[in-house]
């Protein structure tokens, strides 16, 4: 991890679970975290608690529906911290229904934030490494197991976002490898992490009831695995890590 002591990584999502995980693993590793996500006010908490640490936590406003968001806060790295050399696009969501049930509104968010706001960041950080003539960056995306399979279990429009994830994480490989860049891509796909995740689509007594099923990941496993990940030598791009719980089945 040393050649990313100092530089800076854009973590989406930081607000619980994976995101806020991976913003304290990064901080104590001694980068410039910025943390995004609509509930700042965690992510400036777990900013206090880091105080003393390597590095630091940025907590920025972001609502990843929204465009402009998103551009305001590569404008406010640019300014205070130059550029991103690391982006973890790692915010998502499920509404927890079937396509039959779901409102149009819930799957534009979904698309939004899963699959949109994945390739404007990723598009931007790329710009911001470019500029600054940076050619070893990372951009990592969080997809799920069920970027690679339909489950029974799994919520299916979901689903179809992850895919995309999987189909774009490779497009945008291929393009890096296009333009001669030696900025490297990686796809991430967990199984079940207990987070806020399955809390939010469907509800405390169901999402109890899924994450006590089995001994569930925790966001710092997943953490673990990215600084593996970006601590690997310059020549060495992991494509593709798909981490389950051991005793997860499906
Ligand atoms: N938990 C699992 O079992 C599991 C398995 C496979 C893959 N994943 C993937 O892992 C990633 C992280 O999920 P998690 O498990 O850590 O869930 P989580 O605890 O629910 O965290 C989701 C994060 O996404 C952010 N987010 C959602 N909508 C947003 C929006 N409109 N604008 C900005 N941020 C938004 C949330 O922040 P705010 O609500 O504060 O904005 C929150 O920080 C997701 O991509 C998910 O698909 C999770």
């Amino acid at each position: 991890m040393e050649r990313w002591v100092g530089r800076v990584a854009l973590v989406t999502g930081a607000s619980s679970g994976i995101g806020a995980a991976l913003c304290e693993s990064l901080v104590r590793s001694g980068m410039k975290v910025v943390g995004i996500a609509r509930g700042v006010e965690q992510i400036k908490s777990l900013s206090e608690n880091l105080k003393g640490s390597k590095g630091s936590l940025l907590p920025l406003k972001c609502d990843l529906n929204k465009e402009e968001d998103i551009r305001n806060v590569f404008d406010t790295i640019k300014k205070e911290l130059g550029g991103v050399d690391i982006c973890i696009n790692n915010a998502g969501l499920t509404n927890g229904k079937g396509i039959l049930d779901s409102t149009v509104e819930e799957m534009h968010e979904q698309s939004n934030v899963n699959v949109i706001a994945l390739c404007l960041c990723s598009q931007l950080t790329i710009l911001s490494m470019r500029e600054r003539g940076v050619d070893d960056g990372h951009v990592i995306n969080i997809n799920s197991t069920i970027g690679h399979g339909v489950l029974p279990i799994g919520t299916k429009f979901y689903a179809g976002t992850k895919f995309a994830v999987r189909a774009i994480t490779e497009g945008l490989r291929q393009e890096m490898r296009e333009a001669k860049s030696h900025i490297r891509i990686t796809s991430v796909s967990p199984g079940l992490v207990e987070t806020q995740f399955a809390f939010r689509a469907y509800g405390e007594e169901k999402a109890n009831k899924f994450y006590k099923s089995i001994e569930c990941l925790q966001g710092h496993d997943v953490a673990n695995a990215i600084l593996h990940i970006i601590s690997s030598p310059k020549h060495v791009e992991i494509n593709e890590l798909i981490i389950r719980p051991t005793e997860q089945s499906f």
